[in-house]
């Protein structure tokens, strides 16, 4: 199955069996992070397949394996960690496999690459019981005219992105064929201490507006971009 054809039909899944990936399927998503595409190629990271014994959940389900993202600090690192991380989520789902973004989770041993820091989990495996896809009517999302300044379908798989505590922190402005990507600072207020997950949201979204404009997808930063009361530009695309 693409990478596309799961947007509309991914969910998170908070139930996993035992049993991890097999090997080669492990050694499949090693290949497939390898030629993932970085937002901001400039921004160094580092990613590694991590077993449920190395991370502390604070929630009452586990994992057998989950994917740690590690960064450079630099401007764009949290929406350059969701990017990469959410090409993943669609591939691990096309295979199969159910995946969810751990914002509650930390790991055991902060063991980073110099220069890094560890920015967020994804867990990962096999579901308990029947592969859970869902279609597009079962996405609790708020309308494409209340994310976005013109109703455009082709925003469709951002609004349908996954974010922390469903927040969809995000705002699209369209000035002809450029997208202006806004995120809300009143979500970071609101999520006390979860503020820098809006900015992983992001990436994730965009990284859903990629998958489907695979060929076209062409991100940017403006110099002078537009200001507006209650949020923060995070950067303009074509698609
Ligand atoms: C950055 C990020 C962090 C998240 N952290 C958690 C978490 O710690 N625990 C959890 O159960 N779900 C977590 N989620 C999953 C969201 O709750 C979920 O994506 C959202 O409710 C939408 O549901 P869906 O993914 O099934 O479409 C996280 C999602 C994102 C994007």
């Amino acid at each position: 199955m693409q990478l596309q054809e799961m947007i509309e039909k991914r969910r998170s899944v908070r139930s996993y069996s035992d049993t991890p990936a097999e090997p080669e399927i492990l050694e499949e998503v090693c290949g497939f992070l390898e030629q993932a595409k970085p937002l901001y190629p400039g921004i160094q990271t580092y990613m590694e397949i991590v077993d449920k014994e190395q991370v502390r959940f604070f929630m009452p389900w586990k994992a057998p394996q989950l994917l740690a993202i590690y960064s450079e600090n630099k401007p764009g690192y949290l929406e350059n960690a969701g990017f990469l991380g959410q090409q993943l989520d669609l591939f691990l789902q096309s295979l199969g496999l159910g995946t969810c973004w751990l914002g509650l989770a930390k790991l055991r041993e902060k063991t980073c690459p110099e220069g890094m820091e560890f920015v967020i989990l994804l867990a990962f495996g096999y579901p308990k019981g029947e592969v859970p896809l869902r279609s597009k009517e079962q996405f609790r999302r708020k309308k494409l005219s209340q994310i976005a300044s013109e109703a455009d379908p082709r925003l469709e798989p951002a609004r349908l992105a996954p974010s922390s505590t469903n927040s969809q922190p995000w705002y699209f402005l369209r000035e002809q064929e450029v997208f202006h990507a806004y995120c809300s600072t009143k979500g970071l207020l609101r999520h006390k201490g979860l503020g820098d997950m809006n900015r992983i949201d992001m990436g994730i979204a965009l990284a859903q507006l990629y998958a489907a404009n695979m060929g076209t997808f062409r991100f940017f930063r403006e110099e002078y971009p537009e200001k507006k009361d209650g949020w923060e530009y995070i950067g303009s695309f074509r698609l």
